[in-house]
């Protein structure tokens, strides 16, 4: 099965989690476990928009897959905070090379960032974003880009 056929059974797959249960956390959790399982990626996971203490927001850790991770990512800071930011899908080939990347575990080298957004009080927002890392580099391509904002707008 290629990538682009696996993601078509796993969108398939999350739909049908996503439908039988309406707790956005718990559905949050089984994506992060379903994609984990089926690529074998280093992390895999969510960092949710949330109320911050220094600023107004700040990306909080939610529902993972992985290795213990950074747990508070500021606006525009990370691969995450720049996804966030810009409101769009970041793939970075060599995380080393991508200027302020966060490095929660030394061990990844590629990583791919799609913002969650939501419509909310009549504009679209972004309340979080799906992260998935790799020990390997340049492993997220379109393919990837192009299913897991399916598979985000889904949630
Ligand atoms: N590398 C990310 C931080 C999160 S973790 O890797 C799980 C970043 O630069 O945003």
């Amino acid at each position: 099965m290629n990538k682009e056929e696996k993601y078509q059974e796993l969108v398939a797959q999350v739909a049908a989690i996503v439908n039988g249960e309406s707790d956005e956390i718990a559905n949050m959790a089984n994506v992060a476990a379903v994609l984990h399982e089926a690529f074998g990626f280093w992390w895999t996971g969510f960092y949710l928009v949330k109320p911050s203490a220094v600023s107004s927001h700040e990306l909080v850790l939610g529902p993972f897959q992985g290795p213990i991770a950074c747990t508070r990512i500021p606006l525009g800071k990370g691969v995450c905070g720049t996804a966030w930011e810009r409101g769009e899908t970041v793939i970075v080939g060599n995380v080393h090379e991508f200027k302020g990347h966060i490095a929660c575990s030394a061990e990844s080298n590629s990583e791919i960032v799609v913002p969650i957004r939501k419509a909310k009080g009549g504009k679209s927002e972004v309340t979080g974003v799906l992260d998935i890392d790799s020990k390997e580099f340049n492993t997220f391509d379109e393919t990837d880009k192009k299913y897991l904002e399916e598979i985000v707008r889904l949630l």
